[in-house]
């Protein structure tokens, strides 16, 4: 029996602790939802919520590793954690099908207003079916531009040629440039990782190239979004509409976008089914184990210049 100290965040499923307890390694979680004191962690299961910065990582000297339950790792300061020897996992792989599908239904709930028209009906609004009484937009055949080319991006280009749509891939170094890929679309879904590359990567120069009929989908992170600019981006018709699951300085809203009639936005759900955030809490749970027992991670990540990818 390890007596390794492993600080699991509050909220991670009880899918993590039963891993970590079949590997005979004791774990704890913080009294409260305030930052949880790392002194003599080894491991930390955290959350995205979790601010994983150097000062944090500086104060715990003897952390070894840090597992995020999230594909996304803009909330760990990777350069802090390679220079300070701190192991970091994610879970990539068992989201990709529930971002998918949460990307494809925000893409059809605002393509038909389906929250819209759910709240007329219950307000008791609907007296009678007319020709004109709700008309949206089409999405079989349309052009769906995905941005990111990665697991998700992908994932959401399989769903799509279901909708017989034609899709545009526009990854950093291939596919569609990304100007064409917004002239061209008629939906626009994001999936790039948030990185200081793709932070506003969609700003007011950007919607100013997509189609006034077009839809903005983001189920990745929200500072990849001006959101200012695309809250007027909405208001002055640029664009149709947009889905959004991620927000720029969640949990809050950028002011004016609750009011848009033409947005549908939801709490960062893309990974939210059951089955899926207890995938995410075994694996996070056995990058630790494995970790501990000094064997290599099964989801590592790695520091940018550390992996040779571009700066
Ligand atoms: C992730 O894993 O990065 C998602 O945003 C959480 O569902």
């Amino acid at each position: 029996m390890s007596s390794a100290r492993v600080l699991v965040s509050l909220g991670v499923p009880d899918a993590a602790l039963r891993v970590l307890e079949a590997a005979g390694l004791t774990s704890s979680r913080p009294p409260g939802a305030a930052p949880p004191d790392l002194d003599g962690a080894e491991a930390w299961l955290c959350l995205l919520t979790d601010r994983v910065d150097r000062a944090r990582l500086e104060g715990a000297p003897g952390l070894r590793i840090v597992a995020n339950m999230a594909v996304g790792t803009d909330n760990v300061d990777l350069e802090a954690a390679a220079d300070l020897g701190v192991a970091v996992s994610n879970t990539p792989d068992v989201l990709t099908d529930a971002t998918a599908d949460l990307a494809m239904g925000l893409l059809l709930a605002v393509a038909r207003a389906l929250p819209q028209h759910d709240r007329y009906v219950r307000a008791g609004a609907f007296t009678g079916w007319t020709p004109t009484l709700g008309v949206g937009l089409d999405v079989t055949g349309q052009t769906l531009g995905i941005v990111g080319a990665g697991r998700i991006g992908r994932a959401v280009a399989e769903r799509a040629r279901g909708f017989s749509m034609q899709v545009l891939l526009h990854s950093r170094d291939a596919g569609t440039p990304l100007d064409e890929l917004l002239e061209r679309s008629d939906f626009v879904s994001l999936h790039v990782p948030l990185t200081p590359d793709t932070r506003h990567l969609i700003g007011a120069a950007e919607l100013a190239r997509m189609r006034s009929n077009a839809v903005l989908i983001n189920t990745a992170r929200g500072p990849v979004i001006d959101e200012h600019a695309l809250v007027e981006a909405l208001r002055a018709g640029q664009i149709a509409g947009a889905g959004l699951d991620v927000f720029e300085d969640e949990p809050r809203l950028a002011p004016g976008l609750a009011e848009l009639p033409n947005v549908v936005l939801c709490p960062h759900l893309g990974s939210a089914t059951l089955a899926t955030r207890d995938r995410m809490a075994e694996i996070a749970a056995r990058n630790i184990v494995e970790c501990l027992a000094g064997r290599p991670l099964l989801t590592p990540v790695r520091h940018r210049a550390e992996a040779g990818e571009r700066g």
